[in-house]
């Protein structure tokens, strides 16, 4: 994933920076799929991209609220559901139970193609300068 301001800028610098970190992590784990067939690897960068995704929605949700942004609800039950996935992602990858395909990286970069542009871009105007 390629971040770019057109497609992805929220004109909060803070959180810019941490989507450009979180489309490092998900390019990581996507060519350690591609590239290894080593299951400790890629369970490593799915745990890294996870962690981090969990960081940048606590920073996202600790500014909408102390902001007061009437989004936040909302926003958070979203956030909260991704992470509902990505952890059960997480539990059946270390169980040996699944492997981390092609197809599941295309979910995880389609919601976030999806949720920055038409979420996070909503926070823009409430949070810009903080
Ligand atoms: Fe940048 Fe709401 O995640």
């Amino acid at each position: 994933m390629q971040w770019t301001e057109e497609q992805y800028g929220t004109t909060v610098p803070k959180f810019d920076e941490e989507h450009k970190n979180l489309f490092r992590f998900v390019n990581q784990l996507h060519r350690s799929i591609v590239e290894s067939k080593d299951r400790s690897i890629v369970k490593h960068n799915l745990d890294a991209l996870v962690s981090y995704v969990v960081e940048h929605f606590r920073s996202e949700e600790e500014m909408m609220q102390s902001k007061g942004f009437e989004g936040y609800e909302a926003h958070k039950r979203s956030h909260d559901k991704f992470v509902e996935t990505c952890a059960n992602l997480q539990e059946q990858f270390a169980a040996g139970q699944d492997n981390i395909t092609l197809e599941t990286m295309q979910y995880i970069k389609n919601w976030l193609d999806s949720h920055i542009p038409n979420t996070d871009r909503q926070y823009g105007p409430f949070l810009a300068g903080g």
